[in-house]
């Protein structure tokens, strides 16, 4: 739990000095935001069970959804056609290492594969998904494309680290 209450520490500090870091995360996440990257106030929302979770292998059983990305909270740049995915907040900010500078977090570049009736894409993390649960997956539509169809919008995947 060090590494969530050493970042709400932070989170509190920036608060009181304005928020500096905060802000470089929340423009990040603006110019991801679409659908479910949208308004997310609680960037320290504190997930107790989320380094377990982020430590265990899998398999994850969660929803898949897809975004247009942008410049994702890794601080790279994707676009629909790469074969990239937002994970939740939730695993997001209880990945060990994370800090308060969610571009450094070490989940970044860290691959998944995400299956769905018989298909199966792999998949590089980016991004942050505020609204997303513990599990779920909010991937570009080429990924999504690979399990489902487009129009189905929502799907229910199983997921792991590779
Ligand atoms: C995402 O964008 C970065 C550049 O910002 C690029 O190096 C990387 O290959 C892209 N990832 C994928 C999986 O296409």
């Amino acid at each position: 739990m060090r590494v969530s209450v050493l970042f709400t520490a932070l989170v509190l500090v920036g608060r009181v000095l304005g928020a500096p870091v905060l802000e470089l995360a929340s423009s990040q996440r603006e110019s991801t935001s679409i659908s479910r990257h949208a308004a997310d106030a609680e960037v320290a929302e504190e997930n107790l069970d989320g380094v377990e979770r982020a430590v265990a292998k899998g398999p994850f059983a969660g929803d898949a959804t897809y975004y247009s990305p942008g410049l994702g909270a890794c601080g790279r740049k994707n676009k629909s056609s790469d074969l990239i995915v937002a994970v939740s907040k939730n695993m997001y900010d209880s990945y060990p290492g994370a800090t308060a500078n969610p571009n450094t977090n070490p989940i970044c570049g860290k691959k998944l594969k995400a299956s769905y009736k018989g298909k199966s894409v792999s998949l590089t993390v980016v991004d942050r998904c505020p609204g997303c649960s513990p599990d779920d997956l909010d991937m570009t539509e080429t990924a999504f494309g690979l399990l489902a169809p487009p129009p189905e919008g929502r799907i229910k995947v199983e997921w792991s680290w590779e």
